[in-house]
Protein backbone atom coordinates (compact mmCIF):
# COMPACT_ATOMS: atom_id res chain seq x y z
CA UNK A 1 0.00 0.00 0.00
CA UNK A 2 1.34 3.50 -0.73
CA UNK A 3 1.32 6.30 1.13
CA UNK A 4 -1.12 8.05 -1.08
CA UNK A 5 -3.22 4.75 -0.14
CA UNK A 6 -2.65 5.26 3.39
CA UNK A 7 -3.49 8.66 2.73
CA UNK A 8 -6.63 8.32 1.29
CA UNK A 9 -8.28 5.59 3.61
CA UNK A 10 -7.47 7.77 6.60
CA UNK A 11 -9.20 10.29 5.31
CA UNK A 12 -11.92 7.74 4.28
CA UNK A 13 -12.15 6.58 7.61
CA UNK A 14 -11.99 10.44 9.13
CA UNK A 15 -14.83 11.42 7.32
CA UNK A 16 -17.17 8.49 8.25
CA UNK A 17 -16.16 9.48 12.21
CA UNK A 18 -17.04 12.97 11.05
CA UNK A 19 -20.69 11.80 9.64
CA UNK A 20 -21.27 9.50 12.75
CA UNK A 21 -20.01 11.82 15.12
CA UNK A 22 -22.80 14.51 13.75
CA UNK A 23 -25.56 12.14 14.14
CA UNK A 24 -24.44 11.19 17.61
CA UNK A 25 -24.49 14.89 18.04
CA UNK A 26 -28.19 15.10 16.67
CA UNK A 27 -29.60 13.49 20.11
CA UNK A 28 -28.70 14.47 23.82
CA UNK A 29 -28.10 10.75 24.91
CA UNK A 30 -25.72 9.86 22.10
CA UNK A 31 -23.85 13.38 22.13
CA UNK A 32 -21.18 12.89 24.27
CA UNK A 33 -20.23 9.68 22.18
CA UNK A 34 -20.95 11.77 19.31
CA UNK A 35 -18.49 14.27 20.42
CA UNK A 36 -15.75 11.66 21.06
CA UNK A 37 -16.56 10.39 17.39
CA UNK A 38 -15.82 13.52 15.79
CA UNK A 39 -12.33 14.52 17.45
CA UNK A 40 -11.14 11.21 17.21
CA UNK A 41 -12.02 11.88 13.49
CA UNK A 42 -10.42 15.14 13.64
CA UNK A 43 -7.21 13.41 15.25
CA UNK A 44 -6.74 10.25 12.54
CA UNK A 45 -7.33 13.46 9.71
CA UNK A 46 -4.57 15.44 11.56
CA UNK A 47 -2.07 12.04 12.41
CA UNK A 48 -2.41 11.23 8.23
CA UNK A 49 -1.59 14.67 6.66
CA UNK A 50 1.51 14.41 8.63
CA UNK A 51 1.87 11.27 6.21
CA UNK A 52 1.72 13.62 3.47
CA UNK A 53 5.12 14.04 1.62
CA UNK A 54 4.30 18.02 0.93
CA UNK A 55 4.70 19.23 4.31
CA UNK A 56 7.93 21.26 4.19
CA UNK A 57 8.82 21.63 7.92
CA UNK A 58 7.74 19.54 10.89
CA UNK A 59 9.08 22.02 13.40
CA UNK A 60 7.23 25.19 11.89
CA UNK A 61 4.16 22.75 12.45
CA UNK A 62 4.81 21.26 15.64
CA UNK A 63 5.66 25.04 16.71
CA UNK A 64 1.52 26.05 15.14
CA UNK A 65 0.39 23.12 16.99
CA UNK A 66 2.49 23.94 20.43
CA UNK A 67 1.20 27.87 20.14
CA UNK A 68 -2.58 26.67 18.96
CA UNK A 69 -2.98 24.38 21.61
CA UNK A 70 -1.95 26.91 24.47
CA UNK A 71 -4.07 29.29 23.39
CA UNK A 72 -7.45 26.19 22.76
CA UNK A 73 -6.32 24.90 26.37
CA UNK A 74 -6.41 28.25 27.48
CA UNK A 75 -9.52 29.56 25.83
CA UNK A 76 -11.47 26.39 27.04
CA UNK A 77 -10.64 26.60 30.94
CA UNK A 78 -11.09 30.52 31.47
CA UNK A 79 -13.72 31.27 29.23
CA UNK A 80 -17.16 31.39 31.06
CA UNK A 81 -20.04 29.65 29.40
CA UNK A 82 -22.23 32.41 29.01
CA UNK A 83 -18.81 34.06 26.62
CA UNK A 84 -19.57 30.62 24.58
CA UNK A 85 -21.02 31.93 21.74
CA UNK A 86 -18.73 34.67 21.30
CA UNK A 87 -15.93 32.10 21.33
CA UNK A 88 -17.78 30.59 18.40
CA UNK A 89 -17.98 33.27 16.72
CA UNK A 90 -14.00 34.06 16.51
CA UNK A 91 -13.40 30.41 15.87
CA UNK A 92 -15.94 30.90 12.86
CA UNK A 93 -13.97 33.91 11.53
CA UNK A 94 -10.91 32.21 12.06
CA UNK A 95 -11.59 29.57 10.11
CA UNK A 96 -12.86 31.92 7.45
CA UNK A 97 -9.39 33.63 7.49
CA UNK A 98 -7.59 30.60 7.66
CA UNK A 99 -9.34 29.16 4.04
CA UNK A 100 -8.06 32.57 2.25
CA UNK A 101 -4.74 32.05 3.80
CA UNK A 102 -4.83 28.59 2.52
CA UNK A 103 -6.26 29.50 -0.73
CA UNK A 104 -3.74 32.23 -1.51
CA UNK A 105 -0.48 30.48 -0.54
CA UNK A 106 -2.01 26.78 -2.84
CA UNK A 107 -3.31 29.22 -5.62
CA UNK A 108 -0.41 31.40 -5.65
CA UNK A 109 1.98 28.17 -5.62
CA UNK A 110 0.13 26.45 -8.56
CA UNK A 111 -0.12 29.52 -10.49
CA UNK A 112 3.83 29.94 -9.99
CA UNK A 113 4.19 26.45 -11.05
CA UNK A 114 2.60 27.84 -14.55
CA UNK A 115 -0.49 25.79 -13.85
CA UNK A 116 -3.99 27.81 -14.74
CA UNK A 117 -6.42 25.05 -13.77
CA UNK A 118 -9.86 26.79 -14.21
CA UNK A 119 -11.11 24.36 -11.02
CA UNK A 120 -8.12 25.80 -8.60
CA UNK A 121 -8.86 29.67 -9.62
CA UNK A 122 -12.47 29.25 -9.52
CA UNK A 123 -12.29 27.21 -6.22
CA UNK A 124 -9.75 29.87 -4.87
CA UNK A 125 -11.58 32.98 -5.68
CA UNK A 126 -14.79 31.23 -3.75
CA UNK A 127 -12.60 30.60 -0.68
CA UNK A 128 -11.10 34.47 -1.20
CA UNK A 129 -14.75 35.88 -0.92
CA UNK A 130 -16.40 33.61 1.36
CA UNK A 131 -14.01 33.16 3.48
CA UNK A 132 -13.15 37.23 3.94
CA UNK A 133 -17.14 37.94 4.29
CA UNK A 134 -17.13 34.95 7.21
CA UNK A 135 -14.12 36.90 8.94
CA UNK A 136 -14.85 40.20 8.90
CA UNK A 137 -18.97 39.42 9.54
CA UNK A 138 -17.74 37.28 12.71
CA UNK A 139 -15.01 40.18 14.43
CA UNK A 140 -19.00 42.13 13.96
CA UNK A 141 -20.60 39.32 14.96
CA UNK A 142 -18.17 39.00 18.01
CA UNK A 143 -18.11 42.36 19.24
CA UNK A 144 -22.07 42.48 19.49
CA UNK A 145 -22.21 39.58 21.09
CA UNK A 146 -19.34 40.76 23.67
CA UNK A 147 -21.18 44.74 23.81
CA UNK A 148 -17.98 46.14 22.36
CA UNK A 149 -19.43 47.77 19.35
CA UNK A 150 -22.69 47.53 17.53
CA UNK A 151 -20.92 47.24 14.19
CA UNK A 152 -21.04 50.35 11.88
CA UNK A 153 -24.80 52.71 11.09
CA UNK A 154 -24.29 52.43 7.19
CA UNK A 155 -27.33 54.40 5.74
CA UNK A 156 -28.74 52.83 2.52
CA UNK A 157 -26.87 49.45 3.10
CA UNK A 158 -29.03 47.86 1.06
CA UNK A 159 -28.02 49.33 -2.12
CA UNK A 160 -24.24 49.71 -0.53
CA UNK A 161 -24.23 45.72 -0.07
CA UNK A 162 -25.76 45.25 -3.73
CA UNK A 163 -23.05 47.33 -5.09
CA UNK A 164 -20.01 45.71 -3.28
CA UNK A 165 -21.47 42.33 -4.16
CA UNK A 166 -21.34 42.75 -8.05
CA UNK A 167 -17.73 44.56 -6.82
CA UNK A 168 -17.13 40.72 -5.84
CA UNK A 169 -18.37 39.32 -8.88
CA UNK A 170 -16.45 41.23 -11.40
CA UNK A 171 -13.26 40.96 -9.24
CA UNK A 172 -13.57 36.88 -9.18
CA UNK A 173 -13.42 36.91 -13.10
CA UNK A 174 -10.69 39.17 -13.49
CA UNK A 175 -8.93 37.10 -10.58
CA UNK A 176 -10.08 33.80 -12.39
CA UNK A 177 -8.85 35.08 -15.54
CA UNK A 178 -5.88 36.85 -15.10
CA UNK A 179 -4.58 34.36 -12.55
CA UNK A 180 -1.18 35.65 -12.43
CA UNK A 181 -2.25 39.11 -11.14
CA UNK A 182 -2.33 38.55 -7.64
CA UNK A 183 -3.53 41.92 -7.16
CA UNK A 184 -7.11 40.67 -8.04
CA UNK A 185 -7.36 38.19 -5.37
CA UNK A 186 -6.49 40.46 -2.81
CA UNK A 187 -8.89 43.53 -4.29
CA UNK A 188 -11.79 40.48 -3.86
CA UNK A 189 -10.13 40.03 -0.29
CA UNK A 190 -10.64 43.41 1.04
CA UNK A 191 -14.02 43.74 -1.22
CA UNK A 192 -15.41 40.87 0.16
CA UNK A 193 -14.65 41.88 4.02
CA UNK A 194 -16.05 44.95 3.58
CA UNK A 195 -19.19 43.65 2.61
CA UNK A 196 -19.14 41.24 5.60
CA UNK A 197 -19.10 44.22 7.77
CA UNK A 198 -21.57 46.45 6.13
CA UNK A 199 -23.99 42.73 5.72
CA UNK A 200 -23.92 42.00 9.57
CA UNK A 201 -23.44 45.63 10.96
CA UNK A 202 -27.33 46.49 10.62
CA UNK A 203 -28.39 42.53 11.76
CA UNK A 204 -29.40 43.03 15.89
CA UNK A 205 -31.77 42.86 18.24
CA UNK A 206 -33.03 39.34 18.61
CA UNK A 207 -31.64 38.25 14.75
CA UNK A 208 -28.16 37.53 15.71
CA UNK A 209 -28.61 33.23 16.31
CA UNK A 210 -29.76 33.36 12.17
CA UNK A 211 -26.87 35.23 11.31
CA UNK A 212 -24.22 33.42 14.13
CA UNK A 213 -25.76 29.92 12.34
CA UNK A 214 -24.86 31.38 8.70
CA UNK A 215 -21.65 32.63 9.33
CA UNK A 216 -20.96 29.10 10.72
CA UNK A 217 -22.05 27.76 7.44
CA UNK A 218 -20.15 29.98 5.74
CA UNK A 219 -16.80 28.60 7.41
CA UNK A 220 -17.22 25.36 6.57
CA UNK A 221 -18.12 26.60 2.91
CA UNK A 222 -15.24 28.66 2.70
CA UNK A 223 -12.51 25.23 4.23
CA UNK A 224 -14.71 23.45 1.39
CA UNK A 225 -13.83 25.51 -1.78
CA UNK A 226 -9.87 25.55 0.08
CA UNK A 227 -10.28 21.99 -0.31
CA UNK A 228 -10.82 21.96 -3.95
CA UNK A 229 -7.93 24.57 -4.07
CA UNK A 230 -5.82 22.34 -2.31
CA UNK A 231 -6.85 19.09 -4.18
CA UNK A 232 -7.66 17.73 -0.58
CA UNK A 233 -10.71 15.13 -0.02
CA UNK A 234 -10.81 15.30 3.45
CA UNK A 235 -11.77 19.35 3.69
CA UNK A 236 -13.63 19.22 0.93
CA UNK A 237 -15.64 16.85 2.81
CA UNK A 238 -15.71 18.17 6.51
CA UNK A 239 -16.28 21.97 5.01
CA UNK A 240 -19.63 20.76 3.17
CA UNK A 241 -20.74 19.34 6.94
CA UNK A 242 -19.99 22.16 8.74
CA UNK A 243 -21.90 24.22 5.49
CA UNK A 244 -24.93 22.22 5.10
CA UNK A 245 -25.29 21.51 9.39
CA UNK A 246 -24.53 25.05 9.32
CA UNK A 247 -27.66 25.91 6.55
CA UNK A 248 -29.30 23.45 8.46
CA UNK A 249 -29.37 25.26 11.96
CA UNK A 250 -29.92 28.51 9.77
CA UNK A 251 -32.98 27.08 8.79
CA UNK A 252 -34.33 26.17 11.99
CA UNK A 253 -33.13 29.67 13.60
CA UNK A 254 -35.13 31.50 10.96
CA UNK A 255 -38.24 29.31 11.39
CA UNK A 256 -37.96 29.41 15.24
CA UNK A 257 -37.93 33.18 14.59
CA UNK A 258 -40.45 33.37 12.38
CA UNK A 259 -38.00 35.04 10.07
CA UNK A 260 -36.88 34.93 6.14
CA UNK A 261 -33.23 34.71 5.66
CA UNK A 262 -34.09 37.65 3.07
CA UNK A 263 -35.69 39.65 5.90
CA UNK A 264 -32.76 38.88 7.93
CA UNK A 265 -29.92 39.93 5.60
CA UNK A 266 -31.24 42.45 3.91
CA UNK A 267 -32.86 44.47 7.01
CA UNK A 268 -31.47 48.41 6.56
CA UNK A 269 -30.76 49.26 10.26
CA UNK A 270 -30.18 47.11 13.68
CA UNK A 271 -33.63 46.04 14.75
CA UNK A 272 -32.95 46.14 18.20
CA UNK A 273 -32.89 50.21 17.78
CA UNK A 274 -36.44 49.93 16.64
CA UNK A 275 -39.16 51.56 17.94
CA UNK A 276 -41.47 50.62 20.90
CA UNK A 277 -42.73 52.11 23.76
CA UNK A 278 -40.46 53.55 26.47
CA UNK A 279 -39.32 51.60 29.37
CA UNK A 280 -41.19 54.63 31.52
CA UNK A 281 -44.24 54.71 29.74
CA UNK A 282 -44.32 50.68 30.58
CA UNK A 283 -43.59 50.02 33.74
CA UNK A 284 -44.45 53.50 35.37
CA UNK A 285 -46.92 52.34 38.54
CA UNK A 286 -47.57 49.08 37.30
CA UNK A 287 -44.97 46.76 38.33
CA UNK A 288 -45.17 44.16 41.28
CA UNK A 289 -42.52 43.15 43.92
CA UNK A 290 -41.98 39.92 45.83
CA UNK A 291 -40.39 38.19 48.15
CA UNK A 292 -39.12 34.54 48.12
CA UNK A 293 -41.39 33.45 51.09
CA UNK A 294 -44.42 34.94 49.38
CA UNK A 295 -43.06 32.98 46.08
CA UNK A 296 -42.81 30.14 48.25
CA UNK A 297 -46.23 30.19 49.31
CA UNK A 298 -47.87 30.50 45.41
CA UNK A 299 -45.76 27.17 44.88
CA UNK A 300 -46.63 25.56 48.35
CA UNK A 301 -49.87 25.45 46.58
CA UNK A 302 -49.54 24.89 42.91
CA UNK A 303 -50.37 21.93 41.42
CA UNK A 304 -48.65 22.64 38.25
CA UNK A 305 -45.67 24.95 37.71
CA UNK A 306 -43.37 25.87 34.47
CA UNK A 307 -40.08 27.32 34.80
CA UNK A 308 -39.00 29.26 31.75
CA UNK A 309 -34.83 29.67 31.58
CA UNK A 310 -33.31 32.80 29.79
CA UNK A 311 -30.05 34.10 29.20
CA UNK A 312 -30.01 35.06 33.10
CA UNK A 313 -29.57 31.57 34.14
CA UNK A 314 -26.80 31.10 32.51
CA UNK A 315 -25.49 34.41 33.60
CA UNK A 316 -26.41 33.22 37.39
CA UNK A 317 -25.24 29.81 36.54
CA UNK A 318 -28.64 28.97 38.45
CA UNK A 319 -29.02 25.54 36.90
CA UNK A 320 -28.07 23.54 40.35
CA UNK A 321 -30.26 25.99 42.52
CA UNK A 322 -32.79 25.19 39.83
CA UNK A 323 -32.43 21.42 40.29
CA UNK A 324 -32.60 21.75 43.61
CA UNK A 325 -35.88 23.64 43.61
CA UNK A 326 -37.56 21.15 40.91
CA UNK A 327 -36.84 18.06 43.42
CA UNK A 328 -38.22 20.21 46.38
CA UNK A 329 -41.44 20.57 44.81
CA UNK A 330 -41.58 17.51 43.19
CA UNK A 331 -41.07 16.01 46.53
CA UNK A 332 -44.56 17.96 47.53
CA UNK A 333 -46.25 16.07 44.57
CA UNK A 334 -46.15 19.62 41.99
CA UNK A 335 -45.47 18.82 38.41
CA UNK A 336 -42.40 20.69 36.93
CA UNK A 337 -41.81 21.17 33.73
CA UNK A 338 -39.28 23.11 31.15
CA UNK A 339 -40.57 26.09 28.61
CA UNK A 340 -37.75 26.03 26.31
CA UNK A 341 -37.45 28.54 24.13
CA UNK A 342 -35.27 27.67 20.73
CA UNK A 343 -33.75 30.98 20.70
CA UNK A 344 -33.03 31.08 24.62
CA UNK A 345 -29.96 32.55 25.84
CA UNK A 346 -27.17 33.05 23.20
CA UNK A 347 -26.33 29.92 21.27
CA UNK A 348 -28.39 26.57 20.27
CA UNK A 349 -29.38 24.75 22.74
CA UNK A 350 -27.83 27.27 25.23
CA UNK A 351 -30.53 25.93 28.23
CA UNK A 352 -30.44 22.38 27.35
CA UNK A 353 -26.90 22.29 27.63
CA UNK A 354 -27.05 23.84 31.42
CA UNK A 355 -30.00 22.03 32.60
CA UNK A 356 -28.08 18.82 31.60
CA UNK A 357 -25.03 20.02 32.92
CA UNK A 358 -27.53 19.85 36.55
CA UNK A 359 -28.89 16.50 35.24
CA UNK A 360 -32.19 17.76 35.41
CA UNK A 361 -34.40 14.89 33.85
CA UNK A 362 -34.36 15.84 29.70
CA UNK A 363 -37.78 14.83 29.61
CA UNK A 364 -39.09 17.20 31.16
CA UNK A 365 -37.33 20.12 28.89
CA UNK A 366 -40.72 21.10 26.87
CA UNK A 367 -40.32 22.96 23.40
CA UNK A 368 -42.44 26.12 22.78
CA UNK A 369 -44.70 24.67 20.62
CA UNK A 370 -45.94 21.91 23.16
CA UNK A 371 -45.57 23.71 26.44
CA UNK A 372 -47.50 26.90 25.00
CA UNK A 373 -51.19 25.64 24.86
CA UNK A 374 -50.76 24.45 28.62
CA UNK A 375 -49.89 27.71 30.16
CA UNK A 376 -53.65 28.20 30.84
CA UNK A 377 -53.93 25.24 32.70
CA UNK A 378 -49.98 26.06 35.09
CA UNK A 379 -50.85 27.53 38.79
CA UNK A 380 -47.29 29.48 38.68
CA UNK A 381 -44.37 30.32 35.86
CA UNK A 382 -41.19 30.82 36.89
CA UNK A 383 -39.44 33.07 34.46
CA UNK A 384 -36.02 33.04 35.80
CA UNK A 385 -33.55 35.41 33.67
CA UNK A 386 -35.21 35.19 30.38
CA UNK A 387 -36.99 38.42 28.85
CA UNK A 388 -37.04 38.55 24.84
CA UNK A 389 -38.21 34.79 24.51
CA UNK A 390 -41.32 36.10 26.77
CA UNK A 391 -41.74 39.05 25.02
CA UNK A 392 -46.13 39.71 24.17
CA UNK A 393 -44.89 42.78 21.93
CA UNK A 394 -43.44 40.25 19.63
CA UNK A 395 -47.35 38.93 19.45
CA UNK A 396 -49.21 41.94 20.01
CA UNK A 397 -47.13 44.72 18.33
CA UNK A 398 -46.61 44.52 14.86
CA UNK A 399 -44.42 47.97 14.97
CA UNK A 400 -42.03 46.16 17.76
CA UNK A 401 -38.37 45.05 16.30
CA UNK A 402 -39.32 41.81 17.22
CA UNK A 403 -42.69 41.26 16.08
CA UNK A 404 -43.42 37.93 14.39
CA UNK A 405 -40.82 36.03 16.78
CA UNK A 406 -42.75 33.44 18.15
CA UNK A 407 -42.56 33.55 22.46
CA UNK A 408 -43.33 31.50 25.49
CA UNK A 409 -46.89 32.41 26.12
CA UNK A 410 -46.69 32.85 29.65
CA UNK A 411 -48.65 35.68 30.31
CA UNK A 412 -51.56 33.16 30.21
CA UNK A 413 -50.64 31.56 33.21
CA UNK A 414 -52.36 32.12 36.60
CA UNK A 415 -49.77 33.83 37.97
CA UNK A 416 -45.93 34.60 36.40
CA UNK A 417 -43.12 35.29 38.49
CA UNK A 418 -40.74 36.46 36.95
CA UNK A 419 -36.78 36.51 38.24
CA UNK A 420 -34.23 39.22 37.41
CA UNK A 421 -32.49 42.15 39.21
CA UNK A 422 -33.41 44.99 37.45
CA UNK A 423 -36.23 45.99 34.54
CA UNK A 424 -33.65 46.72 32.01
CA UNK A 425 -34.50 44.83 28.71
CA UNK A 426 -32.94 41.74 27.86
CA UNK A 427 -30.79 41.52 24.41
CA UNK A 428 -33.27 42.88 21.64
CA UNK A 429 -33.16 45.99 24.28
CA UNK A 430 -36.68 46.87 24.31
CA UNK A 431 -39.10 46.91 27.55
CA UNK A 432 -41.33 44.11 28.27
CA UNK A 433 -44.59 44.75 29.27
CA UNK A 434 -45.24 40.90 31.23
CA UNK A 435 -42.97 42.99 33.83
CA UNK A 436 -46.16 45.22 34.51
CA UNK A 437 -49.07 42.78 33.95
CA UNK A 438 -51.61 42.27 36.29
CA UNK A 439 -50.58 38.62 36.98
CA UNK A 440 -47.11 39.29 37.06
CA UNK A 441 -44.62 39.49 40.27
CA UNK A 442 -40.80 40.93 39.82
CA UNK A 443 -38.62 39.16 42.56
CA UNK A 444 -35.75 41.32 41.83
CA UNK A 445 -32.13 39.54 42.55
CA UNK A 446 -29.75 37.11 41.08
CA UNK A 447 -31.21 34.21 39.38
CA UNK A 448 -28.90 31.46 41.81
CA UNK A 449 -29.53 33.80 44.98
CA UNK A 450 -33.35 33.95 44.58
CA UNK A 451 -33.87 30.50 44.04
CA UNK A 452 -31.98 29.77 46.82
CA UNK A 453 -33.94 31.27 48.84
CA UNK A 454 -37.24 30.26 47.48
CA UNK A 455 -35.61 26.79 48.15
CA UNK A 456 -34.76 27.68 51.69
CA UNK A 457 -38.40 29.51 51.80
CA UNK A 458 -40.09 26.55 50.93
CA UNK A 459 -38.83 24.22 53.35
CA UNK A 460 -39.96 26.69 56.20
CA UNK A 461 -43.91 26.75 54.52
P1 LIG B 1 -32.59 38.13 27.17
O1 LIG B 1 -33.75 38.69 26.46
O2 LIG B 1 -31.24 38.50 26.72
O3 LIG B 1 -32.76 38.56 28.70
C1 LIG B 1 -31.93 38.04 29.69
C2 LIG B 1 -32.31 38.68 31.00
O4 LIG B 1 -31.52 38.02 32.01
C3 LIG B 1 -31.97 40.14 31.09
O5 LIG B 1 -33.13 40.94 30.94
C4 LIG B 1 -31.30 40.30 32.47
O6 LIG B 1 -32.04 41.22 33.26
C5 LIG B 1 -31.42 38.91 33.07
N1 LIG B 1 -30.23 38.57 33.84
C6 LIG B 1 -28.94 38.78 33.53
N2 LIG B 1 -28.15 38.36 34.51
C7 LIG B 1 -28.94 37.85 35.48
C8 LIG B 1 -28.72 37.27 36.74
N3 LIG B 1 -27.48 37.12 37.23
N4 LIG B 1 -29.77 36.84 37.44
C9 LIG B 1 -31.02 36.99 36.96
N5 LIG B 1 -31.30 37.54 35.78
C10 LIG B 1 -30.27 37.98 35.05
O7 LIG B 1 -32.64 36.55 27.27
P2 LIG B 1 -33.63 35.48 26.62
O8 LIG B 1 -35.03 35.74 27.04
O9 LIG B 1 -33.00 34.17 26.89
O10 LIG B 1 -33.58 35.80 25.07
C11 LIG B 1 -32.44 35.53 24.30
C12 LIG B 1 -32.15 36.71 23.39
O11 LIG B 1 -30.83 36.58 22.86
C13 LIG B 1 -33.11 36.76 22.22
O12 LIG B 1 -33.34 38.10 21.87
C14 LIG B 1 -32.30 36.03 21.14
O13 LIG B 1 -32.68 36.37 19.83
C15 LIG B 1 -30.92 36.56 21.43
N6 LIG B 1 -29.84 35.71 20.94
C16 LIG B 1 -29.98 34.37 21.01
C17 LIG B 1 -29.01 33.55 20.49
C18 LIG B 1 -29.25 32.08 20.50
S1 LIG B 1 -28.71 31.20 19.28
N7 LIG B 1 -29.90 31.54 21.49
C19 LIG B 1 -27.83 34.11 19.94
C20 LIG B 1 -27.69 35.52 19.93
C21 LIG B 1 -28.72 36.30 20.44
P3 LIG B 1 -31.34 41.99 34.48
O14 LIG B 1 -30.13 42.64 33.93
O15 LIG B 1 -32.38 42.92 34.96
O16 LIG B 1 -30.99 40.95 35.51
Amino acid sequence: MSADDVIGLGYLVAAALFILGLKGLGKPRTAMRGNQLGASGMLLAVLVTLLDKEIVSYWQLALGVAIGAAIGVTLAVRVQMTSMPQLVALFNGFGGLASVLVAAASFFEAVGRGQDDLQINVAAALAAFIGAVTFTGSLIAFAKLQEVWNGLVVPGARAINAALMVASVVLGVLMVANPDQRTWFWLLVAVAGVLGITATSPIGGADMPVVIALLNSLSGLAASAAGFVLDNALLIIAGALVGASGLILTAIMTKAMNRTLLSVLFSEAPSASGSGADADEVYAGKVTSTSADEVAMLLDTADRVVIVPGYGLAVAQAQHAVRDLTLSLESRGTEVVFGIHPVAGRMPGHMNVLLAEAEIDYEALIEMDVVNPTFAQTDVVIVLGANDVVNPVARDEPDSPIAGMPILEVDKANVVVVIKRSLSPGFAGIPNPLFAADNSMMLFGDGKAAVVEIVKALTEV
